[in-house]
């Protein structure tokens, strides 16, 4: 793991274009889902391609909380042994600092009958409430009750039913699908998440004896079986990593070769790249991307899966800040992320917000060296490229809130030719 103290800075020096390759590495939210799902058996699991970031700590503290053994076994190898748990309430604080905590819901539900755990915390991007998840865990049969401030779910046995969730919740669809694998009878959940995330759950729950199909849509049936098991299993790419090298490339006007990335979850994104006039070319588990040429501005909406990601809204802003006219940002999916561009301001970026939703971005215009705090992982990668394409020197503040998502970003951008150090 980088240091990831809260006074961690980066310092860049814009105008290097990036050259060469760069392998991604194994998807953050897939392993935080895969780690929660290892609390359904007591055998042991081997969780292969893990990155080494701090919300793997994080939720590591978490599982251990319960009593989980959960160790590194190789530098990106986590082995979780649930065998015996004394707990099925994680620490407030540690639920409240990580959204993705509140997935040991629908494994110790599915596992032991009862789970509690306060609202999860996690960035600051809009409202993000939870009733998806503990409707799904009440039409499973679940008695849900609030106690203080702890959400508390029990069932003796949960019951499979139909499940309508009223918005395709990525980590609701994975905290149902968990529960479901071993209840009574059959689940559809209509209106899931169709994210790769939620695929790459639905295929380690598969390995580990569930009977779940569907994923990858928008509904997924599951039949619940009596027994599953220990398994070894290599979690998905990181689609968001990809893509923010992939941005990076066209950002600075170079050109890079991602590989080991899984290109038709960024689908959407290589469309946009394109359309604004980058040039993609996808072979096998490669993205050769490369940037040059005058970018145009263009429409993005940032959507449920297979739309644009949100999570690459703030990087594609950053980009078209380059591109010549008017470009549009819709995000869609949460209601305040567009913090970060008040801190795009400050580098010079042209950007008029309507709401907390849309932003309109005047183009092309010279960004500028600034100190600018990273307020979210992606908000600060974002930032990162603002850096890396401007004149002059940037100062990163905060940068423990990309380091919960990225493995090494400064020294994986260093290999490609960026300046760039850690202070
Ligand atoms: N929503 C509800 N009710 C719910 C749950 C969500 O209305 O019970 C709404 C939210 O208010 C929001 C929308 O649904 O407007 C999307 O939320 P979703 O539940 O899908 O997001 P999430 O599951 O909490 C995961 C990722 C996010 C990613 C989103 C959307 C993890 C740990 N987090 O969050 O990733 O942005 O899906 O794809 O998997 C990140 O990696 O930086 C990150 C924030």
């Amino acid at each position: 793991m980088p240091p990831a103290g809260e006074d961690s800075a980066l310092i860049i020096e814009g105008g290097h274009p990036l050259r060469g390759v760069i392998t991604v590495g194994g998807s953050k939210n897939a392993t935080l889902g895969a780690m929660a799902a290892t609390l359904l058996v007591p055998e042991d699991c081997t969780l292969e391609n893990v990155p080494d970031i701090g919300d793997v700590e994080h939720m590591a503290r978490v599982l251990r909380s319960l009593g989980a053994v959960v160790e590194w076994s190789g530098p990106n190898t986590l082995h979780i042994s649930a065998k015996e748990l004394h707990s099925s309430s994680p620490p407030n604080e540690l639920v409240g600092s990580l959204r993705g905590s509140f997935l040991v819901m629908g494994g110790l539900l599915g596992r032991c009958g009862q789970a509690s755990c306060p609202p999860p915390g996690g960035d600051v991007i809009g409202q993000r409430p939870i009733d998806v998840h503990l409707s799904g865990f009440a039409a499973l049969g679940a008695d849900i009750s609030v106690e203080g401030d702890r959400f508390t779910a029990k069932a003796e046995r949960l019951t499979g039913s139909t499940i309508f969730a009223d918005y395709p919740s990525v980590l609701g669809t994975q905290n149902m699908m968990m529960a479901a694998a071993k209840a009574k009878g059959h689940t559809t959940i209509v209106n899931a998440a169709a994210e790769p995330e939620v695929q790459g759950m639905a295929a380690m729950l598969n390995a580990m004896g569930a009977r779940i199909s569907g994923a990858g849509t928008h509904t997924v049936e599951i039949e619940g079986v009596e027994e599953m098991h220990g398994v070894r299993y290599s979690i998905i790419p990181d689609r968001l990593e990809a893509g923010t090298y992939a941005i990076a490339a066209v950002i600075t006007r170079g050109e890079v070769e991602v590989r080991g990335s899984c290109p038709e979850h960024l689908v959407s994104l290589i469309a946009k790249l394109r359309q604004a006039g980058a040039q993609v070319e996808v072979e096998g588990d490669r993205l050769h991307v490369r940037g040059g040429g005058e970018l145009k501005a263009v429409t993005i909406q940032a959507l449920p899966y297979p739309g644009l990601a949100t999570d690459l809204q703030a990087l594609m802003a950053v980009l078209l800040t380059q591109a010549r006219g008017v470009s549009y940002v819709y995000e869609r999916v949460f209601d305040n992320r567009l913090l970060y561009i008040g801190e795009l301001r400050k580098m010079g970026a042209e950007v008029v917000t309507t709401g907390t939703t849309v932003a309109i971005i005047s183009g092309p215009t010279p960004l500028v060296g600034a100190r600018v705090r990273a307020m979210d992982v992606r908000a600060g990668a974002a930032l990162i490229l603002a850096g890396l394409a401007a004149r002059g020197r940037s100062e990163i503040t905060e940068i423990y809130h990309v380091d919960r998502g990225y493995e090494r970003i400064d020294e994986k951008l260093r290999s490609l030719g960026a300046v760039i150090e850690r202070v």
